[in-house]
C-alpha cells in the first residue's frame, strides 16, 4: 500500500549556490529507444532516472533490449536491431508517463508484433486515438477503450506503410510515434507540423547516424521526412539537463529577492525555452552562458538572479508549443507580477498528466489570486509582489501541479500545502532536497511522514 504524501512550502528566504538539475525526460526517453534499437552498445550519461523514463527502459527491455545502469551511473543499452523488436509477454505499464507511451505505440506499430499498454489512472484518462489515427494509416490495427484510452493493444503491421501526416494538433510525441513507426516502414515518412513542436527525436535519430530531412514550410510550418527500413549502431549520448524541471527553481530565484543561482549544462534547444524568453520579457534577469552542442543538442550553463519584480504580458499563441509544460509555474510567475498576464492557444494543457489549464486556475484562486479561465486561455491578475497563500492544492497526480505550487508557497504570506508530492518522482527526483538546499522550506506537512513510510 502507497499513501499520498502532502508538503507544505512556506515563505523563503535568498535562493543561492550552483546546482545540477537532472536530465532532460524527452531526451532520455529517446536515448533509451534508440539505444534499445541500434546494434551494439549506447552508453548514456546522465540519464534522467525519473519514474517515466525507467518505465520506458523496463518497456525496452521487454522490447528485447539489454538495458543496465553501470555502477559509474553510465546506462548501458545493446539494441536488437530495426525489425527485430520482439513481443513482449507481460502487459507495459507506463505508469504516469504519456511520452513513453505514444513513442513506444508508435515503435510497434512499426513492428510485425502485438503489444499490449496500460498506466496509472491520470494516464487511463489521456488521449491516443491522436496516435492511432496516423498509425492505423500506416497498417497498424488498435484495440483500445472508448475515446482512445489505455488499456490498449497494438497490433503492428507486416510491412508498414510510410504515410504524409499533417499534425493536427502540435505534438512532439505524435510526430515522433510516425517518425518511430517509419524507422521500419518501406519508402519515406513525412511528418508535417504547421507550428514546430521540440525537435528531439529528429536530433537523436541524427546523433544516432540517419538521415532526417527537414523543410521549412511557408507560415513557420516544418516538414520532417525519414527514409525506412532502417538498421543502424549504437553510440555515446550525453543527456543536459532537463529546463521543463529547472524551470521551478528559476522562478523561485526570480521571485525571491535577494537570490542568484546557477543551473550548469541545460539543454536550451529553441524548441523549449519559451518559458524563458517569456521571463525575460516579464523583466528577469535570467543569462545563458558557455552555449555549446553536445549530442546534437543546444546546451548552456543558466545564471539566474531576483530583482525588479515582473510585469505582466500578453503572451504570443505561437510560443505556447515551446513551454507547454512550463505553464503552471509561468501562471506562478504571473501572479506575483504587476499586471495581467494573458495566456491563450493552451488547448493542449487539458490533456497533460491532469487538466492543467483548471488546476492552474483553481490553485491560484484558492490562493487568493484572480484568475479567468477559459476553454483554452487564462488571464492572471498579478498580485505585484507575494500572495495570500495559505491553500491546500489537489494535485491528481501531476507533478508539475505539484512542483508550481509549491514554488508559490516560496513567496506566499501563509504556507501552501500539496494533497501528494509522490509524482515529482516521474520527473524530478530529489527536487525537495534540491530546493531546500537552494534555500527553500519545503516539509512534510506534520503527522504526514509516518503515512510516507508504509
Ligand atoms: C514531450 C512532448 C510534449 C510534452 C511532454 C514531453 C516529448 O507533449 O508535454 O512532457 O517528450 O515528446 P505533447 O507532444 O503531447 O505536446
Amino acid at each position: 500500500m502507497r499513501y499520498p504524501v502532502p508538503l507544505k512550502s512556506s515563505r523563503s528566504g535568498p535562493l543561492s549556490g550552483a546546482t545540477r538539475i537532472p536530465g532532460d525526460k524527452s531526451i532520455s526517453h529517446r536515448a533509451l529507444i534508440l539505444g534499445g534499437l541500434g546494434i551494439g552498445e549506447t552508453i548514456i550519461h546522465g540519464l534522467l532516472e525519473g519514474e517515466d523514463v525507467l518505465n520506458t527502459a523496463h518497456a525496452m527491455k521487454a522490447f528485447g533490449a539489454r538495458i543496465h545502469r553501470s555502477d559509474d551511473g553510465l546506462w548501458h543499452a545493446y539494441g536488437v536491431g530495426t525489425g527485430n523488436l520482439r513481443e513482449p509477454a507481460e502487459i507495459l505499464d507506463m505508469g504516469n508517463s504519456g511520452t513513453s507511451t505514444r513513442l513506444l505505440i508508435g515503435l510497434a506499430a512499426g513492428h510485425p508484433i502485438t503489444a499490449f499498454f496500460t498506466g496509472d489512472s491520470s494516464l487511463l484518462k489521456r488521449p491516443m486515438s491522436r496516435v492511432m489515427t496516423p498509425l492505423g494509416e500506416m497498417g497498424a490495427q488498435f484495440m483500445a477503450r472508448d475515446g482512445g484510452r489505455l488499456p490498449l493493444g497494438v497490433r503492428g503491421s507486416e510491412k508498414a506503410a510510410p504515410v504524409s501526416y499533417r499534425l493536427p494538433v502540435p505534438s512532439a510525441q505524435v510526430k515522433s510515434a510516425i517518425l518511430l513507426a517509419g524507422l521500419n516502414a518501406q519508402g519515406t515518412t513525412t511528418v508535417i507540423e504547421p507550428v514546430p513542436t521540440r525537435d528531439h527525436t529528429e536530433n537523436m535519430l541524427r546523433h544516432f547516424g540517419l538521415d532526417v530531412v527537414i523543410e521549412d514550410l511557408s507560415g513557420g510550418a516544418r516538414a520532417v521526412h525519414i527514409e525506412g527500413p532502417k538498421c543502424f549502431e549504437g553510440c555515446a549520448v550525453d543527456v543536459p539537463s532537463d529546463p521543463s524541471s529547472a524551470a521551478f527553481p528559476v522562478v523561485a530565484a526570480i521571485l525571491v529577492e535577494g537570490s542568484e543561482i546557477r543551473l550548469p549544462g541545460l539543454c536550451v534547444n529553441p524548441a523549449r525555452i519559451g518559458v524563458y524568453e517569456t521571463l525575460r520579457e516579464m523583466g528577469a534577469d535570467i543569462r545563458f552562458e558557455h552555449e555549446r552542442v553536445s549530442s546534437g543538442e543546444r546546451v548552456a550553463d543558466l545564471v539566474v538572479r531576483s530583482g525588479g519584480g515582473l510585469r505582466g504580458m500578453d503572451v504570443p499563441p505561437d510560443r505556447v508549443p515551446s513551454m507547454i509544460d512550463e505553464i503552471p509555474v509561468l501562471a506562478v510567475a504571473a501572479a506575483c507580477a504587476n499586471g495581467i498576464t494573458r495566456l491563450t492557444g493552451l488547448a493542449e494543457l487539458r490533456v497533460k498528466e491532469s487538466d492543467r489549464l483548471a488546476a492552474v486556475a483553481s490553485g491560484l484562486s484558492a490562493c487568493g489570486v484572480r484568475v479567468e479561465a477559459g476553454q483554452e486561455s487564462l488571464t492572471i491578475h498579478g498580485t505585484g509582489g507575494s500572495v495570500p497563500g495559505g491553500a491546500h492544492i489537489e494535485t491528481n497526480l501531476d507533478h508539475r501541479i505539484a512542483m508550481a505550487f509549491l514554488v508559490l508557497g516560496m513567496v506566499a504570506d501563509s504556507p501552501v500545502t500539496v494533497d501528494d508530492s509522490r509524482p515529482i518522482a516521474t520527473s524530478f527526483p530529489g527536487f525537495v532536497d534540491l530546493m531546500n538546499d537552494l534555500g527553500a522550506q519545503i516539509e512534510p506537512v506534520d503527522g504526514a511522514i509516518l503515512l510516507a513510510r508504509d
